[in-house]
């Protein structure tokens, strides 16, 4: 990172105050966007897809990621020499059929110690195997922190998503609406008997239970929380019935879901019958990609897309306006920092854990 840089993420950063957001330049200024690149972006272990992109010998893709072009191949014909073809390396690893890269130029946080605790989750779900059953981009205009913390809260649900909302127990996205426990105390509460006797249910049926809920000083601020979907929905659909054949190792429909975010680039939300990994790639200060792979069992042979994308694409397509507007508004010379609910706990630790990035304290 530059000298100077460094210098105005410092002032900013002196300049923000825990459970408001940010100050404008955070979001607007070439000069920011430039130090997340370095110190953000570029440092951390980030989802580019999923292996079903090159299932043959030969098959690539490119991954667009800041100013950097990626490509990812899959073991090259012989007659391909790399020494003569001498593309610079980044650092890349498969884990469970999710392709992580990494663009740090020293040696990286190390793999293992960041994910390897996820093992169980992603091996009972057979995302190792997946395959995609749809992609859709949903490119947005305005700062990656702002696709992030739009994401990690859903207490703008009840207003703003009425199909994701459809699918779920009220109860439930008012005590987790932004992360384990965030709600008020009473519907916490009121969820919790339910939650407890649907773990032990789900757990009946082979499903790992745990939480992930990293903290503002953690390499990658994971998150993995596993809940209730509607009563009497099988799956994340419009009338609850499955829209794909039961995904991995599971004995049967248990009614839940997880949610796992392996960074605030990498979202990851899986019902019974198909998951759908969210790719939020910072390009530039103010464009995001926003691309969604929906992806179901290796041996799926019957999936019904329409109903399978009807939640999530109608919700990106919501949260896309509204992050819009939000970045609209930012712009103005008349944005001032505005405060946070007491239950918007994932954002302000999130901003922390970017604050911290730079090696900055915001208590
Ligand atoms: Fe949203």
């Amino acid at each position: 990172m530059g000298k100077s840089e460094a210098a105005v993420v410092a002032r900013l950063a002196a300049d923000t105050k825990i459970g408001y957001s940010l100050n404008r330049k955070f979001y607007c200024d070439d000069a920011v966007f430039e130090a997340d690149m370095d110190q953000v972006v570029g440092r951390k272990w980030i989802v580019a897809g999923h292996v079903d992109r090159v299932r043959n010998k030969g098959d690539y893709f490119l991954y667009k990621i800041g100013n950097e072009s990626i490509i990812i191949v899959r073991l090259m014909p012989a007659d391909f020499s790399k020494k003569d073809n001498g593309l610079h390396r980044c650092h890349i690893r498969v884990f469970y059929g999710f392709i992580f890269i990494n663009l740090s130029d020293e040696a990286p946080v190390d793999f293992d110690a960041s994910f390897a605790d996820l093992a169980p989750y992603l091996d009972f779900h057979g995302f190792a195997d997946a395959k995609i059953a749809h992609a859709q981009s949903y490119p947005t205009t305005a700062n990656w922190k702002l696709i992030v913390e739009n994401f990690v809260e859903c207490y703008h649900c009840a207003p703003a998503h009425p199909e994701f909302c459809s699918m779920h127990p009220p109860e439930a996205l008012i005590a987790f609406g932004a992360g384990p426990s965030s709600g008020p105390a009473d519907a916490v509460e009121k969820y919790l008997p339910a939650l407890k006797a649907w773990e032990t249910r789900a757990a009946s049926l082979g499903r790992p239970i745990g939480t992930v809920d990293d903290g503002p000083e953690s390499s990658h601020l994971r998150l993995l929380l596993q809940r209730t979907i509607r009563e009497g929905y099988d799956s994340e659909t419009q009338d609850g019935r499955p829209a794909s054949s039961l995904m991995g190792k599971r004995l049967g429909f248990d009614q839940g879901r997880m949610y796992l975010s392996f960074s605030p680039f990498t979202q990851l939300v899986a019902t019974n019958d198909f998951a759908v990994l969210f790719l939020f790639t910072p390009r530039s200060t103010l464009h995001t990609d926003v691309d969604l792979y929906w992806l179901v069992d290796g041996k799926a042979s019957e999936v019904d897309v329409k109903r399978m994308i009807w939640g999530w694409d109608e919700t990106t397509k919501q949260d896309k306006e509204i992050t819009e507007n939000n970045q609209a508004g930012i712009l103005s010379k008349h944005y001032q920092p505005g405060r946070y609910s007491e239950h918007e706990r994932r954002v302000v630790t999130f901003q922390q854990w970017y604050l911290a990035q730079f090696g900055h304290v915001l208590a």
